[in-house]
């Protein structure tokens, strides 16, 4: 009796598994057999109506069904596998069907506005130099006049990694790093990210990026200041590009001054301009000429050489340049914003 069930299963089985033609449709058949609620389950349970003495030859009647039929399920999987290869193989590729363009990437903007500004630069032969990013505060204050009692030490309000170890609050560092190590005259540039403990706003991002400029030799004047800054602000934004000096002060520099540029969009007539708010002119950083006691922290003598320096928000000038209102457009890596600049 039992047999007979089994073997009418097994056939039915068989026969089932080889009219599938795909994996899918073999595993409903695998499931209405062998699954938890499928036949042979059904079958088990009838082994609790058996005397006793003979359940387990049942039992173990029925495990050598479902031996077998796993068999013919491998083999079936076998047949199907090769059928779908076989397939594959036959399909005929199109060689004439237009290709999808691979997106590929676009310099950055901002890495764009560094290159431009340090190909300016080196033309006039100032040379480009880079440094590290986690600064003692040496090169970030001490060295360039800010004693750790100056409140000026607070406006740049720094990510500390230790009490003596910072992310660099400005490229000024690098200033002091160059001086250290060669004899004047110095003509550099400092391209770089730096950090300060910003909240992110339109205006605002915690890591920015800015270009330090230092030229340091005899009889060095703030009249060769305009006229670089002038030339860099007209090959940036056009022929017609003004700076103008606004006083100010930083530790590192005396005379100090903020510069700025007229405004590129409405070329300085203000009025109801959105990019200037107005005033016609943008500002792009600070500058001044290099604090005596900065030139003999390095060794050098005040008395012989002079120098000017200037540090510049290169977001602040991609800002001007792309005529964008959010800063925050240039660090959300959105392929299609980005490609658009140039
Ligand atoms: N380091 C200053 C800042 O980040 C800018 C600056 C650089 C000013 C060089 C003067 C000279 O605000």
């Amino acid at each position: 009796m039992l047999t007979s069930t089994l073997d009418d299963l097994q056939a039915r089985f068989a026969a089932a598994c080889a009219q599938t033609r795909d994996e899918r449709e073999l595993d409903a058949v695998r499931v209405a057999y062998l699954g938890r609620s499928g036949e042979v389950t059904n079958v088990r349970r009838t082994i609790g109506q058996l005397p006793a003495d003979e359940r387990p030859a049942a039992g173990k009647t029925i495990n050598d069904a479902v031996e077998r039929m796993e068999a013919v399920l491998a083999a079936e999987q076998q047949r199907l596998e090769a059928r779908a290869f076989e397939t594959e193989l036959q399909q005929r590729v199109d060689v004439t069907f237009p290709a999808v363009d691979p997106q590929i990437g676009t310099i950055h903007p901002i890495r764009r506005i560094f290159n431009d500004v340090c190909a300016y630069f080196e033309r006039l032969g100032f040379a480009v130099v880079v440094g590290p990013e986690v600064e003692p505060d040496y090169f970030t204050f001490d060295a360039l006049n800010i004693p750790s009692d100056h409140p000026a030490r607070e406006g740049f309000d720094s990510f500390f990694i230790t009490d003596n170890l910072l992310l660099r609050p400005h490229t000024s560092t690098m200033q002091i790093r160059t001086m250290l190590q060669h004899k004047p005259p110095i003509a550099v540039v400092a391209p770089g990210k730096c950090y300060r403990r910003d909240a992110v706003d339109a205006r605002h991002l915690f890591q920015f990026n800015q270009i330090e400029g230092l030229l340091v030799a005899r009889g060095v004047h703030f009249g060769h200041l305009k006229g670089v800054l002038t030339g860099m602000c007209r090959e940036l934004f056009g022929a017609d590009q003004q700076v103008r000096f606004r006083p100010s002060f930083f530790p590192f520099t005396e005379p100090s001054a903020e510069v700025d540029t007229t405004c590129p969009k409405c070329k300085g007539h203000g009025s109801d301009c959105n990019m200037c708010g107005g005033s016609g002119w943008i500002e792009l950083g600070g500058a001044g000429m290099v604090h005596p006691n900065v030139l003999r922290e390095v060794g050098y003598d005040p008395d012989d050489v002079s120098g000017w320096a200037f540090g510049f928000g290169i977001e602040r000038l991609g800002l001007t340049r792309y005529e964008i209102d959010d800063i925050r457009r240039f660090v959300e890596s959105d392929p299609d914003f980005l490609t658009q600049l140039h």
